[in-house]
Order: structure tokens, then C-alpha cells, then sequence
């Protein structure tokens, strides 16, 4: 059964978003959103699912949150949150249109920047592209509370560039060894463009709890021994039918199915704390631009 009733009822509730604005006002909430990318060694792990899920998960607290999908070339964020956008970071990109005209409302009230399918362009950007869309996308920090960015699979220039200004990353990787050895590459450049990085792993599919038990002990162990640290394990999401129907049904599976198994581990990770924390006093987008020099 599709309820989606939590969804319609945010959508027609105007009085709960003037709460919400006026608790964040009354917390002193930060002017900048914080900034968290979701990226994975290896492609398929389950990004996108992941992003999609938290946007709308974290959106369901009453943040404003944004998802960009800056898997530019392979976008499918749009198809999972059952949107079909006009106008995506390409046509920002290009100058085509401006930033808040390319944004659609997907459930629970979260915002979507689309990636756009076949821009191959902006799969492999360059630096003068990238400093202009990072330009563009700029004013949307003071918009929002929290900006998710799910990444093309592995560590492309566009992919470190946000991971050399970001303050979190959750990586997304399967229990089995080439999905970990991908993921460590991931780690380990990460760490190496940003030694604040705080890095949180989710083992997503996995048979069982165990199989994610024993992956994260090998993990865990070679980068204690190569690296000499760890990133946090914050979640673990299990192969779990209800997904796959979710993405058919074009809805999220916290929305779909609240009580599958998938949900409740999208939930786990939808509270690392460093979702919460992770702000910073300068803006994301000009370190962002900075680093690419
Ligand atoms: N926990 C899960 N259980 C079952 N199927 C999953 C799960 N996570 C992802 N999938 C399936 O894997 C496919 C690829 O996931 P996706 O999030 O698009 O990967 P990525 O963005 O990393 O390329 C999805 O369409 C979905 O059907
Ligand atoms: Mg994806």
C-alpha cells in the first residue's frame, strides 16, 4: 500500500512551516546549510537511493533540505522521487536559467536540483565550468538548512572538488571486496584532499547482518593499519524487496513501505550526527570554488 498521506498532509499544512521557521529562528539556526555529500567507490551500491531517502527523511523533521544530483550525465534521482523536472544543472550550467527555476518540490516539502540524463559535458567538467555552476549554486546555501549532494560513482574532479570543501561524507558501499576496496580508495582520497573530513560508511544490500559485520571488520582493520584511522560506521541497509517495488512505484521507501526493513536502516542513517553538525562559517561553495584552484 502507497501512503503517502504524511506527504500530502505537509504539503497543506502552511502553519507547520511557519513553526518550523520560527523554532530555527528561536535556535539561532546558521545562515549557510550544512553541506553533507554521499558519494561510493564503485557504482550501483545504492547512492541515489540513499540521498533520495534521507532528503525526504531529514525534510520530514521539518528542515529545508536540497538534493543536488550531481551525477551529471546519469541522473536518476528525479525517477526516484517520482519527479520529472524541466530544467536541470546543465541549464544552469549553461546560464540557460536561473538556480531557483530549476528546483522542484519532491515529497515532504524537499527540494531536487536534477541532474539532467546525457550531459555528458558535465560529467567531466572543467575547472572554469565548475567555478561557474559552484557561482551559481552559491545563493541556494542561504535557502536551505541542509544540502545533500549525491555523486557519480568513484572520484571524479567534480566529485573531489566537493569533498575538498565538504565538512561530511557518507559513503555507500557493499559488503563485498570489490565494493571495499573501491570504497577505501574513496576514503583514502578523501581524507587526503580534506584531513577534517568526517566520513561515515553505510553497508547497503547486505544479506544479513553479519556479512556487514565481517566486511566491516576487514575494512576497518586495513585502514587502521595503512591509514591509521576510521571512518564511522553509521548504518546498514539490507537487500530488501521493498526497494526495488519503491522504485518502480516512483516512491522512496521511507515513504513507500515506513516499516520495511530498508526504511528502518535509511532511518538509522538519517541520524548520524554529523548530518547535524556538519556547518561551517564560510560558505560551501566559495571553498568549493577555492579548491579547484
Ligand atoms: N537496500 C536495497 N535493497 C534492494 N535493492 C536495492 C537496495 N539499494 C539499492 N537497490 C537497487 O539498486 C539499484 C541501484 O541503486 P542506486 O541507488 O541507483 O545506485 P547508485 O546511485 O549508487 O548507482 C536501485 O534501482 C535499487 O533497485
Ligand atoms: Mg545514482
Amino acid at each position: 500500500m502507497i501512503d503517502l498521506s504524511p506527504l500530502d498532509l505537509w504539503r497543506r499544512n502552511p502553519l507547520q512551516k511557519i513553526l518550523d521557521t520560527e523554532r530555527r529562528m528561536r535556535e539561532g539556526a546558521p545562515r549557510t546549510a550544512r553541506v553533507v555529500s554521499i558519494a561510493s567507490g564503485k557504482g550501483g551500491t545504492g547512492k541515489s537511493v540513499l540521498a533520495t531517502n534521507l532528503a525526504v527523511l531529514r525534510a520530514q523533521r521539518g528542515e529545508r533540505v536540497l538534493l543536488v544530483d550531481f551525477d551529471a550525465g546519469l541522473a536518476n534521482d528525479h525517477l526516484l522521487l517520482g519527479l520529472a523536472p524541466s530544467f536541470d544543472l546543465g541549464h544552469v550550467a549553461e546560464g540557460r536559467v536561473g538556480v531557483g527555476d530549476a528546483l522542484v518540490e519532491g515529497p515532504c516539502g524537499m527540494r531536487l536540483l536534477s541532474g539532467g540524463v546525457g550531459r555528458h559535458g558535465l560529467a567531466n567538467p572543467t575547472r572554469r565550468e565548475l567555478e561557474r555552476l559552484f557561482k551559481a549554486l552559491r545563493p541556494l546555501e542561504d535557502e536551505f538548512d541542509l544540502i545533500l549532494v549525491d555523486h557519480g560513482a568513484g572520484i571524479a574532479y567534480s566529485t573531489l572538488a566537493h569533498l575538498a570543501a565538504a565538512t561530511a561524507l557518507i559513503v555507500v558501499t557493499s559488503h563485498e571486496i570489490t565494493g571495499l576496496s573501491d570504497a577505501y580508495a574513496l576514503y583514502k582520497r578523501g581524507r587526503m584532499v580534506n584531513p577534517e573530513l568526517k566520513v561515515g560508511m553505510v553497508f547497503n544490500r547486505v544479506p544479513d547482518v553479519a556479512a556487514a559485520d565481517s566486511a566491516w571488520e576487514r575494512f576497518s582493520g586495513a585502514c587502521k593499519r595503512f591509514l591509521g584511522d576510521v571512518p564511522t560506521r553509521i548504518g546498514t541497509v539490507p537487500a530488501d524487496s521493498a526497494v526495488s517495488e519503491s522504485v518502480d512505484a516512483r516512491v522512496p521507501v521511507c515513504v513507500f513501505a515506513p516499516g520495511s526493513r530498508a526504511a528502518r536502516g535509511l532511518t538509522e542513517v538519517s541520524r548520524w550526527p554529523q548530518i547535524d553538525i556538519a556547518r561551517s562559517v564560510t560558505a560551501f561553495y566559495e571553498r568549493a570554488s577555492r579548491a579547484l584552484r
